[in-house]
């Protein structure tokens, strides 16, 4: 497989939106390059926002689509952080369900395969005036992936960036901004550098409190055992409210674990992974799904989790959500949403 996001499906879906017509009716196209001005306010000023969700191949053979109502919902926030016109949830749900559609066939029927939507929302006219474009366009696009680390749930090693931060108070860390993602590739060489495949971010104003990772959220497992706690940061409007993240709040409850949503300190991750209270740690994405967190670079120091491992907790909770993503457990109600094939003719 080629790497995460490099080998496209065959079709994309547009729609164009002007103040008279509002957004046009949705496009299936053969996936292809497309004009631009070279002046275009979402290339020069950066008025861009966009969505990552998944559909995944069911037992029966069919594919379903994971929370694409969430998806909607948060692209809808981020164009309105961003002075884009929203899309309307029903449109969203026609052009992820067209595309997932058409381009089915191209998702093998192997576990371990999603097939990846991209929405991207952008400023398309062409102007260099300092004010919200006249135009947007709507864009989706699909790949086929085996997930953002190819090597699956393997115990990843984190860095923590002492120079850097991902988002302030009063900015724009809670939507999918495009221009959240460039300045971590900065972060994201040096933790390279480091030994270490992925960015923890730390909160701007006390360089203190663990936000999340490059582009997937975090979890602490306090505790072992049934009635272990699975505590997340909580939204404070700098990071992501990940679908995944909520996903795995409901399912830690229903696996008899304790949800919690409290800020963790850099200091209490290394001091409690010594002392064993945080027994693991992994990150949550769409692209990454459950990935292990095994060791943590921070300046001098550097600490193990847990064993270094997958642990148990980790591993019963990429279980679970892979289990209702793919319908082989019941999940709350409109989690997963059948793909009809596509009308003949
Ligand atoms: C910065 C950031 N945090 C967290 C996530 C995880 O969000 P989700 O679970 O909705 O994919 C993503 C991916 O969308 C992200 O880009």
């Amino acid at each position: 497989m080629t790497e995460f996001g490099e080998s496209f499906t065959a079709h994309m879906v547009t729609s164009h939106w002007t103040a008279e017509g509002g957004w046009s009716p949705l496009r299936l196209e053969p996936h292809a390059p497309i004009p631009m001005p070279p002046t275009m306010v979402g290339l020069h000023y950066g008025q861009v926002v966009f969505e990552g969700l998944k559909a995944h191949r069911q037992i029966d053979g069919s594919l379903g689509l994971f929370r694409a109502p969430e998806h909607a919902a948060r692209l809808s926030d981020s164009a309105r952080r961003l002075s884009i016109p929203p899309l309307a949830e029903p449109m969203f749900l026609e052009a992820v369900h067209l595309l997932a559609a058409a381009d089915q066939d191209a998702l093998p029927h192997e576990p371990g395969l999603s097939l990846y939507l991209r929405p991207l929302l952008f400023a398309s006219d062409p102007s260099l005036a300092l004010r919200p474009a006249r135009t947007y366009t709507f864009l989706l696009t699909a790949f086929v992936t085996g997930g953002f680390f190819a090597d699956g749930p393997e115990p990843v090693p984190v860095w923590v960036s002492p120079h850097h931060t991902r988002a302030a108070p009063g900015g724009t860390g809670d939507v999918k901004f495009a221009g959240n993602y460039a300045p971590t590739y900065l972060a994201q060489e040096q933790a390279r550098q480091a030994g270490c495949r992925q960015v923890v971010w730390l909160d701007s104003s006390e360089r203190r409190w663990v936000e999340e990772l490059g582009g997937m959220n975090i979890f602490f497992v306090r505790g072992t055992g049934p009635g272990a706690q699975v505590v997340t940061p909580p939204l404070g409007g700098t990071l992501l409210p990940g679908v995944t993240r909520d996903a795995l709040l409901t399912l830690a409850a229903r696996l008899g674990y304790q949800p919690r949503e409290e800020r963790v300190a850099v200091d209490e991750w290394q001091e409690e992974c010594a002392a064993g209270t945080i027994s693991e740690t992994f990150a949550s994405g769409t692209a990454a799904v459950v990935t292990p967190v095994g060791r943590v670079r921070y300046g001098d120091a550097e600490w193990k989790v847990g064993s270094g491992g997958a642990g148990p907790v980790t591993l019963a909770l990429r279980e679970a959500l892979i289990a209702v993503q793919t319908g082989r457990m019941p999940s709350p109600e409109g989690w997963v949403r059948p793909v009809a094939p596509l009308p003949v003719g």
